[in-house]
C-alpha cells in the first residue's frame, strides 16, 4: 500500500552530483554545485541546469550563454563540497582549490580537468517557472577521460566513480 508523502521538496531523487563551470564576460572563471539538472531532448541532444539568480554564476551563464556539466569522481568530495558552499562572489574559488582546468572547445568556460565526464553546452533558452532559472543547453561536445571509452566510443558509466 502507498501513502502521500508529506514532503515533496526533492522529490526526483537521486539525481546526479554535477559541478557546473562558467566564465563571466570579464573572462573570471567559476563553478558551482547543480543538483538541479535533466535531460530534455535527444534530437538535438539538450540538457538543463536549474541556477538561483542570486547565485554569482549565474549572471556569468546570462552574459557568455554557455556552461560546462562536470561530473566529478567520488576523490573530489572536498573540492565538490566546498564548491558548494562558498561563493565566486567572495573569492576565486579556482585559486582557492587549485582547480586545473583547460578551455572548452564550443563556449566560453572552462572546462575542469579533473572530473572525467565534462559535457559543453550553449544556452538555447532559458525560463523562470520558480526559484530556479532553468537553462536549456545543446550539448556541443561531451569530453571523457580516454579510460571510460570504449572503442566505438560509448561512454563506460559503470567503470567510473562518481559521486
Ligand atoms: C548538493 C548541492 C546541490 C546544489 N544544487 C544547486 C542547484 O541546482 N542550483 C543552484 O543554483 N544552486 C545549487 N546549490 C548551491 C550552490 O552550489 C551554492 O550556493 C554555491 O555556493 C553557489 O556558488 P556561486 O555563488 O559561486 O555561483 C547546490 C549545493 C549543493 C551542496
Amino acid at each position: 500500500m502507498k501513502k502521500l508523502a508529506r514532503n515533496t521538496v526533492l522529490c526526483l531523487q537521486p539525481v546526479p552530483q554535477t559541478i557546473v563551470s562558467c566564465r563571466d564576460k570579464e573572462g573570471h572563471n567559476n563553478a558551482l554545485v547543480v543538483g538541479f539538472t535533466a535531460n530534455v531532448s535527444l534530437d538535438p541532444v539538450m540538457v538543463m541546469v536549474g541556477i538561483v539568480p542570486t547565485r554569482h554564476s549565474h549572471h556569468m551563464v546570462k552574459e557568455t550563454g554557455g556552461f560546462v556539466i562536470n561530473l566529478p569522481k567520488k576523490s573530489f568530495r572536498k573540492e565538490y563540497d566546498y564548491l558548494g558552499s562558498r561563493s565566486g562572489r567572495d573569492e576565486d574559488k579556482f585559486t582557492a582549490l587549485n582547480l586545473q582546468w583547460t578551455e572548452a572547445s564550443f563556449v566560453d568556460a572552462p572546462i575542469l580537468t579533473d572530473c572525467p565526464v565534462s559535457i559543453e553546452c550553449s544556452v538555447v533558452e532559458s525560463t523562470r517557472p520558480g526559484s530556479h532559472e532553468l537553462f536549456i543547453g545543446k550539448v556541443e561536445a561531451v569530453h571523457v577521460d580516454e579510460e571510460y571509452l570504449d572503442d566505438r566510443g560509448n561512454i563506460l558509466w559503470d567503470k567510473m566513480d562518481l559521486l
